[in-house]
């Protein structure tokens, strides 16, 4: 693959940094990261000497383990930090931990914190790149990346097709990612939600379109993809009840029967299996689900990649 990529060095915040290109650049080469990814020999000496380091103040399963497994294919060197077993706990600010790790000789950092705008510090700390794995409400870049591409490779395009994304919008930083990505290539989003999960302005700000009930945001849909319910980030009672919520909005074989037949279904992950989505779509065979987790790799493998300057 010819190395001429104006990605080296580039932080990633959000998708508003990249230009519809750019996007397709990277879909490009998270395409070619999904083959090597199917060989029997699984890595590339590209990355030999770099050092990845992920920094992780919230859990995940997906995108710490999907990141680390992306640097290791490309033979980086990865180093994790985990904030609750760090020198954090003894009150080590954010800074002086970044200076700390800077001084080990990390080359790109990857953060995932629930306060929007931590990847900037990170950035200003350390004067190395970051990759956003997810800010508090505001951004995560890399899961609607993985997202879109999961949509390119199995319709060509998104240009013309229509989106519905179901669920907890109010407290999701896929669905900001995945409105700002969508719309740069073509499609046509439409949230949906209870009035308590959606938040205001969402025309305005996003150019989507807003429905409160679930058949008709579903109606002649070409993708649908179900949200978590974010318990953890709610402090209200924003619905009656979840026996209420999943009355109304759950993705079932009754519900989804409005979109296309071959409709795609999708989640980011975690699933709450029974409250926004039943077991008889989500592994049903329209259902990509595990097919996203995997492409996760791939799509970070090209960023970190594109952002190290590797040549393969
Ligand atoms: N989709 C996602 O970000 O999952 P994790 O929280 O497991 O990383």
């Amino acid at each position: 693959m010819k190395n001429t990529n104006n990605f080296v060095g580039r932080n990633l915040y959000d998708l508003a940094d990249f230009s519809k290109e750019e996007i397709i650049s990277i879909l490009k080469t998270t395409q070619a990261m999904k083959e090597i990814n199917l060989r029997d020999y699984k890595k590339l000496p590209t990355l030999r000497g770099k050092t990845v380091c992920t920094l992780f103040f919230e859990n995940s399963t997906r995108t710490k383990m999907s990141f680390e497994l992306a640097a290791n294919r490309l033979s980086a060197d990865v180093v994790s930090f985990s904030a609750s077993t760090s020198s954090l706990t003894k009150g080590e600010s954010l800074q002086d931990t970044v200076y700390t790790l800077n001084a080990m000789g990390i080359d790109l950092y990857i953060i995932r914190h629930s306060c929007p705008g931590t990847p900037q510090l990170v950035n200003k700390y350390s004067g190395k790149p970051v990759l956003n794995a997810g800010d508090g409400r505001h951004a995560h870049p890399t899961q609607a990346l993985l997202d879109i591409f999961s949509i390119w490779e199995k319709r060509g395009t998104l240009e013309g097709l229509k989106i519905a994304i179901v669920g907890d919008i109010a407290h999701s930083r896929v669905v900001r990612s995945n409105l700002i990505g969508m719309k740069k290539l073509g499609a046509s989003v439409t949230v949906c939600a209870p009035k308590t999960l959606m938040p205001s302005k969402m025309e305005e700000v996003y150019g989507c379109t807003v429905d409160y009930d679930l058949k008709s945001a579903l109606k002649d849909a070409d993708v649908i993809m179900g949200l978590r319910m974010q318990l953890e980030r709610q402090s209200e009672g924003l619905f009656p009840s979840l026996e209420e919520y999943t009355k109304r909005y759950v993705l079932s074989k009754e519900t989804i029967k409005f979109a296309k037949k071959d409709a795609l279904i999708m989640h980011p992950g975690p699933m709450n299996r029974g409250i926004e989505i039943l077991p008889e779509i989500a592994d049903s065979n329209q259902s990509i689900i595990i097919e996203q987790v995997a492409n996760g790799v791939a799509v970070r493998m090209a960023l970190i990649y594109l952002t190290l300057g590797g040549k393969i």
